[in-house]
């Protein structure tokens, strides 16, 4: 199978969020237990993807290379690469250019957190798909805040729209975003939208235009949050401990995704863990390393 490069683009400047990011990325927010770039790691991750470009702003770029390294204490290999402004989301595709060389590319913002049972089948899908783009369509009551699909009976797309004030459909795209590698001659071929920035709809709909669009829908057993405002990530927040507290399982936790995946060892898993210990985070991994996987 053709080798998947990732990508998480954790760069814009959060003005939704204010003040709590007027010096800090949004994607070093808490949720809960965690920082909130863990999240769309975990779901590359889960796909399957060890090699990562994280994307950020010059302010920011530095926080994640001291919190996330260079990927070997997780099995995995991190890049680091500037957006100096944000030109908008398709610009990561051409600032990785050389990152992805000639692989395919997945791409996911790093405000978005996906948890769900049949997360893992929904990735590998969109992985194994090596010739055609596969986006998502999360079924929300207000769809206008986001690019909104339209999608016939037989999964067939006929239409794709940025912020559409009459939205033909109630599914919003997700950021998460399965290319092939012509998404960087499409990337660099679109035009800046009347806001001055390069679209992922317009990629999408070149895509689209090409035949080559799949989009898959997430069911009722999917959770798909954007954790882009105040209430959102408090929100966001509350799932996860309600989750972790009542199932005493972490959710989007890197290390443990790695020791499943047979990234990391027991050995080492425990040594991570070491670090932690004061918390149940890290009695969490101290267990996991200690006594195995338990059932799903
Ligand atoms: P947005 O939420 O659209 O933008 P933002 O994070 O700057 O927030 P706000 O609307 O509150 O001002 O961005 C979605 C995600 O994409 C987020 O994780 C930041 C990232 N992003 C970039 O890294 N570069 C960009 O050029 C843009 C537009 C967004």
């Amino acid at each position: 199978m053709k080798n998947r490069k990732g990508i998480i683009l954790a760069g814009g400047i959060a003005t939704r969020l204010y003040p709590l990011t007027l010096a800090i990325s949004k994607q070093i927010m808490p949720i809960y237990d965690k920082p909130m770039i863990y999240y769309p790691l975990s779901v590359l991750m889960e796909a399957g993807l060890r090699e990562v470009l994280i994307i950020s702003n010059p302010r920011d770029l530095v926080i994640f290379k001291n919190l996330l390294e260079d990927g070997s204490k997780w099995g995995m290999h991190f890049e680091y690469k500037v957006q100096e402004k944000p030109n908008g989301l398709a610009e990561a595709f051409i600032l990785a250019e050389d990152f992805i060389g000639k692989d395919n590319v997945a791409m996911i913002l790093g405000d978005n957190m996906f948890y769900g049972n049949n997360l893992p089948k929904i990735l590998k899908h969109a992985n194994e798909r090596e010739n055609e783009a596969t986006i998502f369509g999360f079924y929300v009551n207000d769809p206008t805040p986001y690019g909104v699909v339209e999608v016939n009976r037989d999964g067939h797309v006929l239409s794709i729209e940025e912020k559409p004030v009459n939205p033909k459909s109630h599914y919003a795209v997700p950021g998460l975003y399965f290319y092939t590698n012509e998404v960087i001659e499409i990337a660099k071929n679109i035009k800046p939208s009347a806001r001055g920035e390069l679209e992922i709809t317009s990629v999408n709909e070149e895509y689209m235009k090409r035949g080559k669009l799949i989009v898959e829908k997430l069911g009722r057993a999917m959770t798909w949050f954007d954790t882009g405002t105040h209430d959102s990530l408090l929100e966001t927040a509350s799932f996860v401990q309600t989750i972790e507290k009542r199932r005493g399982m972490q959710i989007c936790c890197p290390e443990e995704i790695a020791f499943r995946k047979g990234w990391i060892d027991a050995k080492e898993l425990s040594n991570l863990a070491d670090k932690f210990m004061k918390t149940d985070y890290g009695r969490y991994l101290k267990d996991l390393a200690e006594n195995g996987i338990g059932d799903e």
